[in-house]
């Protein structure tokens, strides 16, 4: 198939062009490097012994792409060009709605205008908000604490309405959990500006050296060891289920919602431990207080993509962690 994909030199999109190339398909990247370089793809191409071709272009301007896409016609899109931080999403809510909500309905639209096909989108377990009980399924009631998780909620609408409309778009809604790790080669990865928000990108920073210790954010919530609980999942399980969600929408054309996760809660003392094990490096943590706006847990029931497909998310802990820290030491190195 040729297969968009925005966002695609990204830290999900780029584990997701691999596969692709690796399935056999024609992928044009559709990105205007906000938050990536352009050498990541030279990095996909060269893991993947494959070419891609690059747009760069920006989804809130559809003068951008809209002619690219009546002359490509591309049968699948991919749809992850998105801002994900949720704290940048409560200051600048504008931006937000901007990139998450237009961008979708302007890569929507000229897609629909061109026919239609398969489409993919990044959506969030933050869509669930705070009150849920675990595990979530996607039955459970959707009520964003912030406008990142409105903005993604929003643009579920937008492609169920059109869905509605012009059933010759089908879309996967894929609502990730928590990704980390990196590509086995250690060649890419996740690369945040700036101090990392996020467990997994810190931790790996504490141990190369740059932080001398992490922030545990909370040890007395009710959870088995105090800590808070997440479903992390390695980014090329969730790269993988873009691939499956492709299969099954060319199979079985429609809208579907989906968790993507292992079902499996993990606590940032275990991803502590685990860390240490893996890679022999000592983790020195402080407990500090609870950071606002988290929840105690958050782990998806990730039955229903299992029942349409078949497919799981394989990987465990240990790979992460492993394929995190090649990465972080190939990474701090360069
Ligand atoms: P990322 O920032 O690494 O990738 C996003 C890509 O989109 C970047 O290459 C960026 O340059 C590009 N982009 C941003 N704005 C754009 C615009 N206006 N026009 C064109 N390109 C633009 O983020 P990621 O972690 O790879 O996430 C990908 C998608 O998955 C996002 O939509 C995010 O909201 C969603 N998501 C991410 C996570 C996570 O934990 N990483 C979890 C759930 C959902
Ligand atoms: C995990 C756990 C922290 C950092 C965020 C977004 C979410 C999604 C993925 C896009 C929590 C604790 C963290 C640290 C810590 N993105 N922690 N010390 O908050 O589950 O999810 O990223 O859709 O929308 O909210 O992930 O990695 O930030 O936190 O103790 O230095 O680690 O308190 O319990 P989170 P996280």
């Amino acid at each position: 198939m040729r297969v968009l994909v925005t966002g695609g030199a990204g830290y999900i999109g780029s584990h997701t062009c691999i596969r692709l190339l690796e399935a056999g398909h024609e992928v044009t990247v559709l990105d205007n490097f906000q938050n990536s370089r352009p050498e990541v793809l030279d990095r996909v191409q060269t893991i993947t012994d494959a070419t891609l071709e690059v747009l760069h272009a920006d989804v809130r301007a559809p003068e951008s792409f809209t002619q690219f896409m009546g002359e490509w016609k591309p049968e699948a899109v991919v749809h992850f060009a998105g801002l994900k931080s949720v704290n940048e999403s409560v200051e600048k809510p504008a931006e937000y709605y901007s990139t998450n909500v237009q961008g979708t309905v302007n890569v929507a639209r000229a897609f629909v205008e061109m026919g239609g096909g398969a489409f993919v989108f990044s959506s969030t377990a933050a869509v669930y908000g705070a009150e849920a009980t675990m595990p979530v399924t996607e039955n459970s009631p959707t009520r964003p604490v912030n406008p990142y998780g409105w903005s993604k909620l929003m643009a579920e609408q937008v492609l169920k309405d059109i869905h509605t409309a012009h059933p010759q778009l089908s879309v996967a809604l894929l609502r990730y959990f928590n990704p980390v790790g990196a590509h086995p080669s250690g060649l890419i990865g996740e690369d945040p500006a700036g101090v990392p928000a996020n467990l997994m990108p810190y931790m790996a920073r504490v141990a190369d050296g740059t932080y001398p210790s992490l922030k545990v954010f909370g040890s007395d919530y009710p959870t088995a060891d105090g800590s808070g609980v997440r479903d992390f999942l390695h980014v090329d399980d969730l790269a993988e289920s873009h691939i499956v969600a492709l299969k099954s929408l060319a199979g079985d054309p429609g809208l579907v919602t989906w968790n993507v996760g292992r079902g499996e809660g993990v606590s940032v003392f275990e991803m502590v431990a685990a860390f240490q094990r893996v890679t022999g490096r000592r983790i020195p943590y402080s407990v500090e207080p609870r950071r606002p706006g988290d929840v105690a847990e958050s782990y998806a029931d990730p039955t229903e993509i299992e029942r349409a497909t078949s497919w799981r998310a394989g990987r465990s802990v240990d790979d992460m962690v492993a394929d995190l820290w090649r990465w972080q030491k190939r990474s701090s190195a360069d």
